[in-house]
């Protein structure tokens, strides 16, 4: 006989956006009966804080750790163990894979044979990293190559690091992943050296004078920058990598490759049965996916940004899947049809060795800088970049701001402040939005 439970709710991966959709969903639902709520992840623990990996998980020393990061700290909110998903009824099926969905029997087949059922389904799968076989290379599975998705990547990653102390690090890609890795091997004393097809870090994001500031400051730290090239080839001697070599022929000798190029949203489960866009699950404005009992969340959904002029976009960032969840469980719970449509403002950060930027907004238009970023004349620089589009601001970036000046420039992007002159706005800087 086929094993099978039926759940008015799934939520369906356990990563950040699971965890708060859990929580918003006690919240809302007080009245919520023991094992209206499931919760199926392939991972071996409750949902945690992603972001944690790439930064304290990798300190050489008192890093973070489980339970200490799991949802929904990051948002400064409660801590939710496992522990607290059985307190308020909730069922939490972790290491289980749902190997296929059927939209139109609103079924899942997990790994262990067993069919769950549900009513409204929240897709949360978010995205996976691209291994270097997606892109044509191959070395994966050496001992000492390192990507950093989950949990049992970044412990991997620690124990390779601590193989090798003193050792040489090569870092394939320049953006989020490559960049906070490279700064977290150098706490950890190791000598780093990255390489990346394009001509500065962050392309997607950061303008050439933006990047330059961090290129200088993580070679002050000892990282060496290779741009323009690839790694074409690994080579592995007993299961271990020993050299990268680059297209151009060069040899770098690695004692460790981390490979941060890139992630690719997992949507296989629902190709063919729901509407695709831009590389995740298409939704309307209430999170809502082309099946009107299938929700999609965090970095697997592609969603209307009314800021953008309701351009449909993938974000795969954390306040993006936290804000999200949190819009589809009020709208799945909602009979009255009183939720509205999301009004997101993206918003990105990073923090890496003494350094912490956010952004705000869309970086489209032109890229007006501010601020002295300087390292020679101060260590702690404040400085960034309004994006202006048809005379308004529609992006801002800054380096080393307090809260305050984070929310200044946030609400200037929301507003989408006037522009009548960028020589003036440049001259102005944080000026500008301080004084709006
Ligand atoms: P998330 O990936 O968190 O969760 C998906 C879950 O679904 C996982 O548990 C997965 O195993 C599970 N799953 C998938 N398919 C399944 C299946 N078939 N069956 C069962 N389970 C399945 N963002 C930012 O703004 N600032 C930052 O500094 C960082 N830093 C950062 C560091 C690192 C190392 C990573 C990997 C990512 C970041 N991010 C970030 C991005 C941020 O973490 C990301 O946007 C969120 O985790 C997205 O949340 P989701 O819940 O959508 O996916």
């Amino acid at each position: 006989p086929e094993m099978g439970r039926a759940f008015a709710y799934v939520i369906l991966g356990g990563g950040v956006a699971a965890g708060y959709a859990a929580l918003e969903f006690v919240r809302l639902r007080s009245d919520a009966a023991a094992g209206e709520l499931c919760i199926i992840s392939d991972e071996e623990v409750a949902p945690y804080e992603r972001p944690a990996l790439s930064k304290g998980y990798l300190l050489p020393e008192g890093g973070a750790r489980l339970p200490g990061f799991h949802t929904c700290v990051g948002a400064n909110d409660q801590l939710l163990t496992a522990d607290w998903y059985r307190e308020h009824g909730i069922e939490l099926i972790l290491g289980t894979k749902v190997i296929t969905a059927d939209v139109r029997r609103k079924t899942l087949l997990t790994s262990s044979g067993e069919t769950i059922s549900y009513k409204t389904l929240i897709v949360a799968t978010g995205a996976r990293a691209l291994k270097l076989e997606d892109i044509g290379g191959s070395g994966s599975d050496a001992e000492n190559v390192c990507y950093l998705r989950n949990i049992k990547d970044a412990d991997k990653l620690v124990n390779v690091m601590r193989s090798c102390p003193g050792g040489d690090a090569v870092v394939i890609g320049g953006g989020y992943i490559g960049m906070e890795c490279a700064a977290a091997l150098v706490a950890n004393k190791i000598k780093v050296t990255i390489v990346f097809p394009g001509k500065h870090c962050m392309e997607r994001l950061f303008t050439p004078k933006i990047a330059e500031f961090y290129e200088k400051y993580y070679a002050s730290k000892g990282v060496t920058f290779i741009r323009g090239t690839v790694v074409s080839s690994l080579e592995i001697s007993s299961g271990k990598v020993t050299t990268a070599i680059l297209r151009d022929g060069r040899r770098l000798p690695a004692d460790m490759v981390v490979v941060g190029i890139g992630a690719r949203a997992n949507t296989a489960l629902f190709e063919g049965q729901l509407a695709m866009e831009k590389g995740g699950i298409k939704v309307n404005g209430q999170m809502r996916t082309s099946d009107a009992s299938v929700y999609a969340v965090g970095d697997v959904a592609a969603f209307p940004v009314k800021l953008a002029g309701g351009d449909v976009r993938r974000l795969e960032h954390v306040d993006c899947a936290r804000r999200t969840a949190r819009h589809a469980v009020a709208a799945a719970l909602d009979a009255s049809g009183g939720v509205g449509d999301i009004d997101y403002l993206p918003f990105f950060y990073s923090r890496v060795f003494a350094l912490s930027w956010q952004f705000y907004g869309d970086n489209a238009g032109e890229a007006v800088h501010f601020g002295d970023p300087d390292l020679a004349a101060s260590p702690a620089p404040k400085f960034g970049a309004f994006w202006v589009s048809a005379g308004r601001v529609a992006g801002a970036f800054l380096e080393g701001g307090t809260p305050e000046e984070y929310a200044a420039i946030a609400n200037a992007v929301r507003r989408g402040a006037a522009v009548k002159d960028v020589a003036e706005l440049a001259l102005q800087g944080l000026a500008f939005v301080a004084r709006e």
